[in-house]
């Protein structure tokens, strides 16, 4: 903690600039700022942060050197690379600069934290003679099947036709070839090679911190501190394990549907979001508008700006599908989903599965309906399945009449009465952990330790 009223050192944190990635460092720095640390946010133009929401840290740009073309791919595998190759250098001058004259002051770097998929970060701190920690903002389920997915592809034994398969993967039990974390450009020679260079067991870090729990993922985890030299600490929930974190929402949040929500009663609603990258073209948009208003069931969808052209948008959520739906919809651009997924008045989600939107709507117990699109997202709906039992997965392509099944069973039927009441267990155990002296709280001890020099 604080000494005479001075901070007990600096940690850089270094997120990956994408909302899912954002999120978690930044919690985590609210969480070490609640410690004691000075925390600085080194970020890229690219999804750059809102630093008047934070008026606790510093903020410090570093140019990404990423075109409008490479933004525009959306290549996920190739920004990362290109972050990679692109970032190293502007962040080692920036922490030779601020190194210059701040040694041995209470405001010296005493660690830096890195997001997995910065990896770079681990060269620039090596040759500067810093510690690091690594963030995974991942479940551990999914590094298992990552590393699994890169390994079959060197040995020839997985292609694009397993994106279907129904068969089991050996060792990965209950994951079906079908539920390994395929990439959205589906080229796997380029996904493997990253995921050689984020998974190295052999790190220079101090530690790996997983917003993930034992009460989760405990047979995962043990799998891989086997095969790790240095702690891998648990620390999540971590929305939930320090003070509120300030929204860190790249989209304006439209609170009014907190008011709607407010009209509706205990457990009726059922929230939909994708997230922030997976999108809907114009046909699955439409299925899910009358998926939803079919259903007969007040929702909360949230239908980001780009998530298809507006045009598209404008033409299925038309006037006449506004009328349909009447005051039993509500329909944002993007919404306070932590707050949603706590209103009294959900009693259900449908979501991609995201891992933040995942653990967010298990620590309020809300049962889901998964509707996967690519990546981690297909590993975290075979667990919320098959591992978890708190919700149902949509399987095929997306119809409407699926989706009123779906919702039928999660909202108003003995199957989904039933994960709901799993689902009201699971957060029970998660509040355990967070408690004093429970698992993730523990962690989070050895983090405040390691950060700040100890081994
Ligand atoms: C991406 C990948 O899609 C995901 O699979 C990976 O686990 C992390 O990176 P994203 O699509 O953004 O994540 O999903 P998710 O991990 O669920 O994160 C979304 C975050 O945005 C959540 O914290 C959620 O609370 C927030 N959100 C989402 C809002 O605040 N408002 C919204 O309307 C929707």
């Amino acid at each position: 903690m604080e000494k005479n009223g001075q901070r007990c050192g600096r940690l850089v944190l270094l997120p990956c600039p994408f909302q899912g990635h954002i999120n978690p460092m930044l919690q985590l720095g609210t969480i070490l700022h609640s410690k004691g640390f000075s925390i600085t946010i080194v970020h890229t133009p690219f999804n750059s942060p809102h630093p008047s929401n934070h008026p606790n840290f510093k903020f410090s740009l570093i140019p990404d050197g990423l075109s409008a073309e490479d933004i525009a791919s959306g290549d996920l595998v190739s920004l990362i690379q290109k972050l990679n190759v692109n970032c190293k250098s502007h962040l080692q001058e920036y922490l030779s600069q601020i190194m210059i004259g701040r040694q041995g002051s209470h405001d010296g770097i005493v660690c830096i934290i890195h997001d997995e998929l910065m990896y770079f970060t681990e060269a620039v701190a090596n040759f500067l003679k810093l510690p690091t920690i690594i963030l995974r903002t991942t479940s551990a389920a999914t590094l298992l099947a990552r590393t699994t997915l890169g390994q079959l592809k060197v040995e020839g034994l997985v292609s694009f036709q397993d994106f279907v398969s129904q068969d089991l993967v050996p060792n990965l039990h209950p994951l079906r070839f079908k539920d390994l974390p395929f990439p959205l450009n589906r080229n796997l020679e380029s996904f493997s090679q990253v995921v050689n260079d984020i998974y190295k067991m052999r790190t220079s870090s101090s530690a790996v911190i997983w917003n993930t729990m034992d009460c989760l993922e405990r047979s995962s985890l043990a799998f891989i501190q086997q095969q790790c030299q240095v702690p891998n600490l648990p620390i999540g929930p971590m929305h939930k394990l320090g003070p509120v974190s300030p929204s860190s929402s790249l989209l304006e949040e439209d609170t009014n549907c907190m008011a709607w929500l407010g009209k509706q009663t205990k457990n009726s609603v059922i929230y939909v979001s994708l997230g922030s990258i997976a999108s809907m073209n114009e046909k699955e948009l439409a299925e899910m508008a009358w998926g939803l208003a079919n259903s007969q069931k007040p929702f909360l969808w949230v239908v980001r700006p780009d998530s298809s052209t507006n045009g598209k948008r404008n033409k299925v959520l038309s006037q006449f599908y506004r009328e349909t739906v009447g005051e039993r919809g509500c329909i944002v651009n993007w919404a306070p989903q932590k707050e949603v997924l706590a209103h009294s008045a959900v009693g259900g989600f449908l979501s991609h599965c995201g891992w933040n939107s995942t653990l967010e709507s298990i620590c309020e117990g809300i049962p889901m309906i998964c509707k996967p699109c690519f990546g981690d997202q297909r590993v975290n709906a075979r667990y919320v399945s098959h591992v978890w039992k708190v919700g149902l997965e949509l399987e095929n392509e997306l119809v409407r009449c699926e989706i009123e099944k779906a919702i039928t069973i999660l909202m108003a039927d003995k199957e989904g009465e039933a994960m709901r009441e799993r689902a009201k267990n699971l957060k029970e155990k998660i509040e355990l952990c967070i408690k004093e002296g429970g698992s993730c709280n523990n962690s989070l001890n050895r983090v405040h330790y390691l950060a700040a020099g100890g081994n």
